[in-house]
């Protein structure tokens, strides 16, 4: 067995936390993801209605799992009702993402919830460390979705370095090699997002998930190409990690423009209502190029942690003297 401060304190199976992924991770992938051993999130988007969190938390439980819900902080302060209903869904850790958790960090901690800040450089990880983070998830740019632009490996060292609450890595972290690394590192678990884009109980659709088994992990970009043209909020500092296509091959780096031609923002609107993914988005990490099939969240979670144990005692045997 691993044994990290997910496994000790909060007694998962595995040092593993299912990311929270808005459009993408509902109650259902919650849910596998829970009864896999490891820990299952629900991703709120800025627009998402507050009875949809009612709704996936009840499906997420399912009488008796735990769960938690990653809510954005840039949206909280014109959607308060967010973090009201998540709060009353009751989850064991709400996560905050692309802004300080300081406003909200009182409320969700006397609420008996834990809270997770997921953190881009060492100055944003002891921010939240003050502001009251029970645990800090590191996220790399390598990570699909809204992100910052230090990688992984330089974030984890960074953030070790910088707190004493537990800290989780995130981005690119799709394999039992990957988990095994940050574990060595000192991360006590990994958030897995990319990973689980494919599997059965995530709500990506069919030809999303061909697009994702077809990807290569050069066929990304760090974007605020669709951000911009839809009018999404997300502060300039978070871009978002997409699957290149032939919208980021022809408005990626002409943001502006992109976002001022009328034609361009009813197209791109259109085709992201008709789920067309030769325009609109799929975000997805570098690590899409490790996916290669379909399969169950359960599968996906017991191969990355089962691998990491192996790993990690053939190499302390083959490396310690
Ligand atoms: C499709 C998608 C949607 C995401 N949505 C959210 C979100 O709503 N809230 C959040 O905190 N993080 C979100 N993320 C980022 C994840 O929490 C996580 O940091 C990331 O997936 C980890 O890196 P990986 O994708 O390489 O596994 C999203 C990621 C993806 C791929």
């Amino acid at each position: 067995m691993l044994k990290t401060f997910l496994t000790e304190a909060w007694g998962l199976r595995y040092p593993l936390i299912g990311a929270p992924m808005a459009g993408v991770a509902f109650g259902a992938l919650a849910n596998a993801v829970s009864r896999a051993g490891a820990l299952g999130m629900i991703g709120i988007g800025s627009s998402d209605p507050t009875d949809k969190i009612e709704r996936e938390a009840s499906i997420a439980r399912d009488g008796e799992m735990r769960f938690g819900i990653g809510l954005m902080a840039w949206a909280l302060p014109q959607r308060d009702e967010l973090l009201e209903a998540a709060i009353a869904a009751q989850p064991f850790v709400i996560s905050m993402t692309g802004g300080s958790i300081a406003p909200y960090a009182a409320r969700v901690r006397e609420a008996g919830i834990l809270l997770a800040a997921q953190v881009n450089t060492g100055a944003d990880a002891r921010e939240a460390e003050a502001a009251g983070a029970d645990f800090i998830v590191a996220q790399g740019t390598e990570a699909g979705g809204h992100t910052g632009d230090v990688a992984t490996l330089t974030l984890l060292q960074l953030v070790l370095a910088a707190v004493r609450v537990p800290v989780v890595a995130a981005g690119g972290i799709a394999s039992a090699r990957g988990l095994a690394a940050v574990l060595a590192a000192g991360a006590q678990g990994a958030w897995i997002g990319t990973p689980l884009l494919a599997a059965h109980e995530a709500g990506t659709t069919p030809a999303a998930r061909a697009r994702i088994i077809a990807a290569k992990e050069d066929e990304t970009v760090l974007t605020r190409v669709f951000d911009r043209t839809l009018g999404i909020k997300w502060p300039a500092r978070y871009p978002g990690r997409a699957l290149v296509n032939r919208f980021t091959q022809e408005w990626h780096g002409r943001e502006d423009e992109a976002a001022t031609n009328a034609t361009t923002v009813s197209t791109l609107k259109s085709a992201t209502a008709a789920k067309d993914f030769n325009l609109t988005y799929i975000y997805a990490g570098q690590s899409v190029g490790l996916i290669e099939r379909e399969r169950p969240a359960a599968e996906i979670v017991a191969e990355i942690g089962d691998g990491a144990e192996r790993i990690l005692r053939e190499r302390l045997d083959s490396v310690l003297e």
